[in-house]
């Protein structure tokens, strides 16, 4: 007896095209191909047949099984689009939604600073200047008057860079041992050497020394070096100026004294001391008790730094000053500890 298998062919094809989830479908599939499906078993049962009907029984239930995979990757297919349109139609834009709250970054307080300085000086008429951090000997000291046996380079604990030259150079030369700079200072020479006065720039910069660390103290901090070359230059322009841009940096006049000091690189020379904005001179962490803050190295361009780079000390005069900038920030924005600029701290750093 010849079988026909299309009538369960139609039965699978209804029931596909019926079901109404992924779930359903997946069943209806198992219940006719599955591993104990309808047409499976028949598949199996064709041994059992009379030999002269397997063929057609085979050929007939292979169809049968290829028309339901086919029906069952259209109806899968039905059902994703489905599924899509009715995702799509939820899909509600709340304009009235309150929205997601930026995080702006801010600029450090050193950058700031830096920032303003530049512009009060810009206004004045200095440029600005920069210079390596990693220096050489000659830059850092020669050619500021330190030589090498010289006793005033241990007021700048100096980070010495290895290098080979290192064993057998001596400073003669113009490219001797590497170092960490130890203050703005050398880029002085580095634009006389290339400029021709007059001269009147800033060079702020980061500056390395190999110090313990405190409040008051950190192994690197900013420096800023101004640098004023002309003829007729005397002290009282640069107390002028420097009076002028205190004013314009804090927003009021601040006392300012000059203090007789010694650097090799200038004569005269003085430290510029402000009176301490964060305890008003009475006394606290930040000017170590002593109500006064030390905010600045300055003094008059010695002629061997003139002489160093070719200019002629006898036409030309000039000051020179190097700003400490972190006490500068930390005397503007109170802050009593260094330390705190360099730790990345966001609950300090979002204040700015
Ligand atoms: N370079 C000096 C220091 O770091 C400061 C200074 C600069 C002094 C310019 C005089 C003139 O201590």
């Amino acid at each position: 007896m010849q079988r026909d298998f299309s009538e369960l062919e139609q039965e699978a094809k209804n029931a596909i095209k019926t079901a109404q989830t992924p779930k359903e479908l997946e069943a209806v599939l198992r219940l006719y191909t599955g591993k104990e499906g309808k047409i499976t078993r028949e598949i199996q049962a064709i041994p059992t047949l009379a030999v002269s009907e397997r063929a057609e029984a085979g050929s007939a239930l292979n169809t049968a099984k290829i028309q339901i995979a086919k029906a069952y990757a259209e109806r899968q297919d039905e059902l994703k689009q489905r599924a899509q349109k009715e995702s799509g139609a939820e899909e509600f834009l709340d304009v009235t939604a309150p929205g997601k709250k930026i995080e702006y970054g801010s600029l450090h307080p050193l950058t700031l600073v830096q920032r303003v300085c530049g512009e009060i000086f810009g206004s004045m008429g200095f440029s600005i200047a920069q210079g390596p951090e990693i220096e050489t000997e000659w830059y850092n000291f020669d050619a500021l008057n330190i030589p090498a046996d010289h006793p005033a380079r241990d007021m700048w604990d100096t980070f010495w860079l290895k290098s080979e030259e290192a064993k057998s150079q001596r400073p003669k030369t113009k490219n001797p041992r590497f170092l960490l700079r130890t203050h703005t200072s050398p880029v002085q020479i580095r634009y006389l050497e290339t400029h021709t006065p007059p001269v009147r720039i800033i060079a702020p910069g980061r500056v390395f020394r190999y110090e313990a660390t405190d409040a008051n103290h950190q192994i690197n901090f900013y420096q800023l070096e101004g640098l004023v070359v002309d003829k007729d230059i005397s002290v009282a322009n640069f107390s002028a100026i420097i009076q002028e841009f205190f004013k314009r940096f804090f927003g009021f006049p601040v006392t300012v004294r000059l203090r007789p000091s010694y650097f090799p690189f200038t004569e005269p020379s003085f430290e510029v001391d402000m009176t301490c904005v964060v305890c008003k001179g009475k006394g606290c962490a930040s000017c170590s008790h002593s109500g006064w803050l030390e905010i600045m190295g300055a003094g008059m361009v010695h002629p061997r730094v003139f002489n160093a780079t070719g200019v002629d000390p006898a036409k030309w005069q000039g000051f020179a000053f190097g700003i400490g900038l972190d006490r500068l920030a930390m005397m503007k924005y109170k802050i009593n500890d260094i330390r705190l600029l360099y730790e990345g701290d966001l609950r300090f750093l979002r204040q700015f």
